[in-house]
């Protein structure tokens, strides 16, 4: 940890932080000195996650916290934070990444596999900035959403997805504008393409998904863990004092539409 960490002795929740992106981000966090809580629907992805958190906090004296809670369920979301809140005090920083997606056309999904995807990304972001808002420290806190590419690209297998995410980032802007008068900030990273993620297991099973989905990257490459938590620390951190509303790829530039825009190779020279 850098001794001069901003974040240390600072509080940090992190719903659906058991895995990929979102617990990339809490480890972020613990690693420059904040106290970590976590929360997602199952208690098994909750310990193996504290346990991973905790062989950071260990060396820095700081405290980890999980709980299981399903973002769908107001009651259930707005108990882990009373609990996280009662545990470590106000939060300085929260972050909402839960979310579900499964690969189909719109014809292929029921209405309850629609509405699932809507009411974990879109209800459950509700649901978890509405219960927070009361536990934030007061002016400064900061409020950090995990939307998707889905938000701005209409996609194909992706409609649920789409739907939820775009509904997230409007979401957030008027989050921003109502509680910027308190001093908090409400802000949206959209990832690109994360190597190693659930989501990637999804989205680009084979190869040649990958390939592809690579090709569109004009940076050339998947990103990592650590480029959307170096994002995600900015946003938490008071460099990013003047902004909110913002919402912010860290894409590798793939939101530019880079490869797609004649479906023709550059030339070796250019
Ligand atoms: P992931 O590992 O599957 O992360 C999703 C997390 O949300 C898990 O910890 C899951 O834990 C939790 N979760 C799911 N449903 C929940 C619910 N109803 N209530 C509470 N927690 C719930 O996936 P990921 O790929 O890292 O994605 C993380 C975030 O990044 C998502 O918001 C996703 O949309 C966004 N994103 C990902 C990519 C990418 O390349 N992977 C790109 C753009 C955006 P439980 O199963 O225990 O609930
Ligand atoms: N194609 C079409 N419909 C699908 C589907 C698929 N591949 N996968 C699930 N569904 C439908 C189900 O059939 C069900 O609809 P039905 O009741 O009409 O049959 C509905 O979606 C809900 O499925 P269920 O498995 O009961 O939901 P769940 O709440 O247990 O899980 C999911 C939610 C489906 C989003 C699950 O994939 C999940 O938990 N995902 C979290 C991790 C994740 O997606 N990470 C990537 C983030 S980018």
């Amino acid at each position: 940890m850098n001794p001069t960490s901003e974040f240390q002795g600072k509080n940090v929740f992190v719903a659906g932080g058991s895995s990929g992106i979102n617990l990339g981000i809490a480890k972020a966090f613990a690693a420059a000195g904040a106290n970590v809580a976590i929360a997602s629907r199952s208690q098994e992805r909750v310990d193996g996650a504290v346990a991973e958190l905790k062989a950071i906090s260990a060396k820095l004296g700081t405290q980890v916290h999980g709980y299981s809670a399903d973002v769908r369920n107001a009651e259930s979301i707005a108990a882990a934070l009373a609990q996280a809140h009662g545990a470590m005090g106000d939060f300085d920083v929260l972050v909402s990444g839960a979310a579900g997606n499964f690969v189909a056309p719109a014809l292929g999904m029921s209405a309850n596999g629609f509405r699932t995807v809507v009411d974990i990304d879109l209800n459950g972001s509700f649901n978890v900035m509405r219960n927070a808002h009361q536990y934030m420290v007061r002016p400064g806190g900061s409020l950090i959403s995990i939307s998707a590419p889905q938000a701005m690209n209409p996609t194909m297998l992706q409609a649920h997805v789409c739907a939820a995410k775009a509904g997230v980032d409007m979401l957030i802007r008027v989050l921003a504008m109502e509680w910027g008068p308190d001093g908090l900030r409400v802000n949206s990273i959209i990832p690109g393409p994360i190597d190693g993620t659930e989501g990637i297991r999804r989205l680009a099973p084979t190869p040649e998904a990958r390939a592809m989905m690579i090709s569109s990257v004009p940076l050339g490459r998947m990103g990592t863990l650590d480029d959307v938590a170096e994002l995600a620390l900015f946003l938490g951190s008071s460099k990013s004092k003047y902004v909110t509303g913002a919402i912010i790829p860290v894409d590798g530039g793939s939101s530019l539409g880079g490869g797609r825009n004649l479906g023709l190779a550059l030339p070796a020279n250019a």
